[in-house]
């Protein structure tokens, strides 16, 4: 079959692979119609992550035909169309049976803080993804669902990450009715938290990033104000300004490991890999959040430490809360807002490639050009 595959930082392509085999009774096999690229593959893409190897395919944005299933599924079937949550979990640990998906304690041998994630590195288990023709979905009958006939096949995709992903960063907010939101990154992760923010009863959202094209889409899609990093000396003293010297009730992360901002951060965290990450986003969050106010974090960070301020977390009572998205945990709701025709997540893809341009789709979207706020692979026929 043909699938990305990783050969070196900034550096991917198409190969021929050996078709994935049903390894386990509960596994399936599911032949990838759609798939996305996450700013979370952004970090892997650019050698930021450990133990990403060569040969390793990316992808945990997917949708798709199942293909065969192994002895013991018993809720999917071959020809079904499913959307496949980024998790890998078991749906019976401990930590599932809290809800915990994404911290499962089965699925990922080489840590226990993360579970299984598909095609994210050997640090979420090693498990193969699905920028590829097939894909191999363990605990078939835990993670997919079978998508409902009304339900586009793109929003359906992006229901298994992104879109759910910033739904599950406002809910971490722990949004009071009328509070003030203020969601760093107008990325399409960003992009969903600003516009959930309005389901939860946020009576004021504003959007922070440096990228013009995606500030309008932060005024379009999710009726945001916005703030644009380089119109401001200060982003944490507008922001003040703009909440009466208060700060925001909420604050959310949606940058993550590779946030602009300071120079010394970038190349230490980014670059070098001295620290976790470059916490410049979440710092601005800690600063710009009002006393006794709630900080989610949902950007991705490695696992060493970064220079976050936690002396200010503990000065202003602030409440920080963090997570991989247990993305299933979020389908209910999303649903019926899309069936209600509150919100069409596909409106955050901007772009089409077929699987065969992989490389160019991981370049516009890293590049941030051509307006791209999220690009889609079309890999095989619906
Ligand atoms: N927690 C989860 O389950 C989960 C799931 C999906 C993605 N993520 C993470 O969420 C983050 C965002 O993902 P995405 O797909 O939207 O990525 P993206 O790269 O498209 O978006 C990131 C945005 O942040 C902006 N930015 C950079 N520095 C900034 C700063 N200091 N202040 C404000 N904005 C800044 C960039 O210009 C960009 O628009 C990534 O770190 C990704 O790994 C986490
Ligand atoms: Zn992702
Ligand atoms: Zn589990």
């Amino acid at each position: 079959m043909k699938a990305m595959t990783y050969r070196g930082p900034y550096k991917i392509r198409v190969d021929e692979k050996p078709e994935p085999r049903i390894q386990h009774p509960n596994d399936a096999i599911v032949r990838v119609t759609r798939a996305a690229v996450c700013g979370s593959d952004l970090h892997l893409f650019h050698g930021m992550m450990p133990d990403t190897r060569i040969g390793h395919t990316f992808g945990h944005e997917i949708v798709g035909i199942v293909e065969e299933v192994g002895s013991s599924v018993e809720t999917l079937n071959r020809g079904d169309r499913v959307m496949v949550p980024f998790n890998i979990y078991c749906g019976s640990c401990f930590f599932c049976s809290r809800g915990l998906f994404s911290n499962c304690h089965n699925v990922n041998p080489n840590a226990t803080a993360v579970g299984g994630i598909y095609g994210y590195s050997h640090t979420t288990g090693g498990y193969d993804g699905g920028q590829a023709e097939f894909v191999r979905v363990p605990f078939a009958d835990v993670g997919p669902s079978v998508i409902p006939d009304w339900l586009s096949s793109e929003d359906a995709l992006m229901l298994t990450d992104a879109f759910s992903t910033g739904y599950f960063g406002a809910q971490l907010g722990d949004i009071a009715a009328g509070d003030t939101v203020v969601v760093f990154g107008a990325g399409p992760v960003g992009l969903a938290a600003a516009r959930s923010a309005w389901f939860l009863g946020a009576g004021r959202v504003i959007v922070v990033d440096h990228i013009d094209y995606r500030l309008e889409k932060a005024r379009t899609f999710a009726f945001a104000e916005t703030i644009h990093l380089s119109e401001v000396a200060d982003v944490v003293l507008a922001l003040k300004k703009a909440t009466g010297y208060l700060g925001a009730d909420v604050v959310i992360d949606a940058v993550g490991a590779e946030s602009d901002g300071s120079v010394v951060q970038h190349v230490t965290g980014a670059k070098l890999k001295m620290q976790g990450g470059s916490p410049v986003a979440v710092n601005w969050a800690i600063d710009s959040a009002r006393k006794g106010g709630t900080v989610s974090v949902i950007g991705a960070y490695g696992p060493l430490g970064s220079a976050v301020r936690l002396g200010d977390v503990v000065n202003k009572g602030l409440t920080l809360r963090a997570n991989q998205a247990p993305v299933k945990r979020q389908w209910p709701r999303l649903l019926e807002h899309i069936q209600q025709g509150l919100v069409s997540p596909s409106e955050l893809l901007t772009h089409r490639f077929p699987l065969e341009h992989i490389a160019e789709a991981y370049h516009v979207f890293s590049s941030k050009l051509d307006d791209c706020i999220k690009p889609l692979l079309v890999v095989g026929e619906e």
